[in-house]
């Protein structure tokens, strides 16, 4: 289990610090940026982005090729010992290109061809433009497969968007084909008697149409399924020249619009974008930061053999944000961080210099318009490049939890494009991120994981709103309780097979009924603001005595499983609110309704009590501070991080600590300031 993982690079011992670096441009002005490598160096970068968006800068004119300005970047980098994340174009078209070739330009949703516009809106099928893709791909992987400096594909940027023009509903008709082979198998699947909507032949879809549901689903999927098609287009140069380069491409996060976890299985490692934009004044900055680790959780366990990155970060204001708030001091330190904290081995940014024009002009960056390094941004990303040094020593660790939280990209299609009951897209993950928190509160690790995943080994599988269930997702619950283990299912559960369509016998479905031990019948959806009081009966359950929920309450009958808490409101008043049900050696918890923060929080607490799950530290941890483990084969790593405005201090116990930041030792208490942050180190 501790045996160590690779390097994010290969044959790379550092963490990694850096970002999209633009040399392109600044083509025409070389004595401006003469004394860059200087203030990289100085700021401890270890490696550049480049080429983002530079494919007008490479070919001005259709044919007329020059890599001038990316040799000489290329070979600074290798002089300078850094390396090169090196990306493909293909996220922003030259203006030649989309003039001389419209069909590679993106149909919207009313059918109209967008003009050339800004960057992201490329089709994915115009069998044009992969052609012009695989050429300059082509191009680069040939150029540079030798060069040093060469150290990992970025593959386009951020990936996502729709187009709906002739090619692409072709493509989705025969993706369509491929999946249900007969027409009559689609209209069975996507329930398409209602209004009308039955299909005579795969020709007829267009994807535009809004019923049935289950047409959008699919599209959904589909709409994946495509950019991995192109995915694995821009790869085929790139495996060809350079096979021992990795490669990855950036993702954003929970983005709605993809399913990562299929999308992670076509890259070498993943890396995420984040720009949490941590407010130093608000009180909401603990819950924020809780949020943030989430996302973490996920990244980290997307590929659980290869450490993650986190790709682009800001650091310091985001241009697109109103107003932009400056970061305050400290944070910049917290916010890296706490990526490395939850198992990353590299913090980039966007972007290491500011353009002097475009509309990232005010965007932070490391290298301001004055030019040089007497910044306080240039001095926070300078101090954090020297944390990264004094990392060194968590390479490689992993980040061993005992508990798994389920993210479902069809789940939440499942439950946003459904027509009722809720219909606010937010929902799905601000549950998922409640049901997260109690964990990070008290230093708990937790992977999420896609339901795909086998999940037999870990303690406590948690899976918010599953509202659609992929199959034989079920039956593995199923197994996995009866062989000892607790699962925690929350309201919206089991409601739709695969395909949208409700199950017919009682709510939750495929015999998740069985498990959980009672019939979900009716559920009220509640306005925003409208609580209900509910009644504790089981004293050891952790809620207090008359806690309230929110939200949603579904009106349950227990088959078997015992009340935990009761609704203490309305007509439903003494139904079940919280439940477990034991089968074989496990039980399965059923939370019928939303219970609000601190009663979930309370929930939680007696869980890991109870389970007896293991902490990173073995104190209760100050409200908005978190701490979190890395292990390694000699050694833990202990990260806490103090997402407060006041100083905190932390027990620590009988246990003795090396502090890695600021190299002294620790114990029996930590002391962290505001929003201060320290790496614990000791032998296994
Ligand atoms: C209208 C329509 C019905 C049905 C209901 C649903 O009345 O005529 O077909 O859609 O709304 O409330
Ligand atoms: C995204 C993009 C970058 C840049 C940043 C600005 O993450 O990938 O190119 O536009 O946003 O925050």
């Amino acid at each position: 289990m501790n045996a160590a993982l690779p390097r994010l690079l290969p044959g790379f011992d550092q963490l990694l610090h850096g970002g999209d670096y633009n040399p392109d441009q600044w083509r025409r002005y070389p004595e401006i940026t003469g004394d860059d490598e200087r203030l990289l160096d100085a700021a401890r970068i270890n490696f550049v982005t480049l080429g983002v968006f530079a494919w007008s800068s490479y070919e001005p004119r259709e044919g007329e090729l020059d890599f001038g300005w990316l040799d000489r970047a290329m070979d600074a980098s290798a002089r300078a010992g850094r390396k090169v994340v090196l990306a493909t174009p293909s996220g922003a078209k030259p203006v030649w290109m989309s003039l001389r070739y419209p069909e590679i330009r993106r149909v919207n949703r009313d059918g109209l061809r967008e003009p050339h516009q800004g960057r992201h809106n490329h089709c994915w099928s115009s069998p044009v433009y992969r052609e012009q893709v695989a050429r300059i791909n082509t191009e680069l992987a040939r150029r540079y497969r030798e060069h040093p400096a060469l150290a990992l594909w970025h593959v386009s940027n951020e990936y996502s968007g729709k187009c709906y023009c002739e090619l692409c509903k072709r493509e989705f008709q025969r993706w369509l084909e491929r999946k249900y082979t007969h027409i009559d198998a689609l209209n069975d699947a996507w329930w398409s008697d209602f209004w009308s909507s039955a299909y005579g032949s795969f020709s007829e879809i267009d994807p535009r149409a809004a019923n049935p549901e289950a047409l959008n689903l699919d599209h959904q999927r589909f709409q994946t399924w495509q950019l991995i098609d192109f995915l694995r287009w821009e790869q085929g140069p790139l495996r060809e020249f350079t096979p021992r380069v990795p490669i990855t491409t950036n993702f954003m996060g929970t983005f709605g619009g993809n399913d990562y976890w299929r999308i992670a299985e076509q890259v070498d490692l993943v890396a995420d974008d984040q720009y949490p934009n941590f407010d130093a004044t608000s009180p909401e900055l603990a819950r924020h930061a809780a949020g943030v680790a989430f996302k973490n959780d996920l990244y980290r366990a997307m590929k659980p053999d290869r450490p993650w990155m986190l790709m682009e970060s800001s650091p310091d204001v985001q241009n697109w944000r109103s107003p932009m708030r400056l970061k305050r001091p400290g944070i910049h330190r917290l916010e890296m961080l706490q990526a490395i904290a939850h198992g990353a081995e590299g913090t980039g940014y966007f972007q290491l210099r500011k353009g002097r024009g475009g509309g990232e002009k005010y965007h932070g960056a490391l290298i301001d318009h004055v030019g040089h390094e007497r910044t306080r941004v240039f001095r926070a990303v300078t101090d954090w490049g020297r944390d990264c040094e004094r990392l060194a020593p968590v390479l490689g660790s992993r980040s061993p939890a005992q508990v798994a939280l389920l993210y479902d990209w069809e789940a939440r299609w499942g439950f946003e494009l459904s027509s009722g009951p809720v219909s606010r897209p937010d929902v799905y993950d601000s549950v998922c991120q409640a049901h997260h928190r109690p964990f990070w509160a008290r230093g708990v690790a937790v992977d999420v994981i896609g339901s795909d995943r086998d999940f037999s080994r870990y303690r406590v599988l948690i899976t918010p709103q599953l509202y659609l269930l992929q199959p034989g997702i079920a039956e593995r619950i199923t197994r996995f309780v009866i062989n000892g283990g607790t699962w925690v299912a929350t309201h919206y559960t089991g409601y739709c097979d695969a395909h949208s369509r409700c199950f017919l016998g009682g709510f939750p479905g495929e015999g998740l009924r069985q498990v959980l031990g009672l019939w979900n019948e009716e559920v009220d959806a509640l306005p925003a603001g409208l609580q209900r009081k509910l009644k504790r009966v089981d004293a050891d359950c952790g809620l207090p005595p008359a806690p309230t929920s929110e939200a949603v309450c579904e009106i349950v009958h227990l088959e078997g499983a015992r009340p935990l808490a009761v609704y203490a409101d309305d007509f439903y008043a003494g139904h079940a609110a919280l439940s477990v049900h034991d089968l074989g050696r496990g039980s399965a918890y059923y939370h019928a309704t939303r219970l609000e923060d601190s009663a979930l929080d309370g929930f939680y607490g007696a869980l890991i009590a109870r389970v007896g799950l293991q902490r990173a530290l073995p104190a209760e941890l100050p409200a908005g501070v978190t701490a979190q483990r890395r292990v390694s084969e000699r050694d833990e790593f202990v990260f806490v991080l103090n997402f407060t405005p006041q100083p905190q201090q932390i027990p620590l116990g009988t246990a003795r600590y090396r502090n890695l930041l600021l190299e002294q030792d620790e114990g029996p208490t930590l002391q962290l300031e505001a929003f201060g942050c320290a790496v614990l180190q000791r032998p296994l």
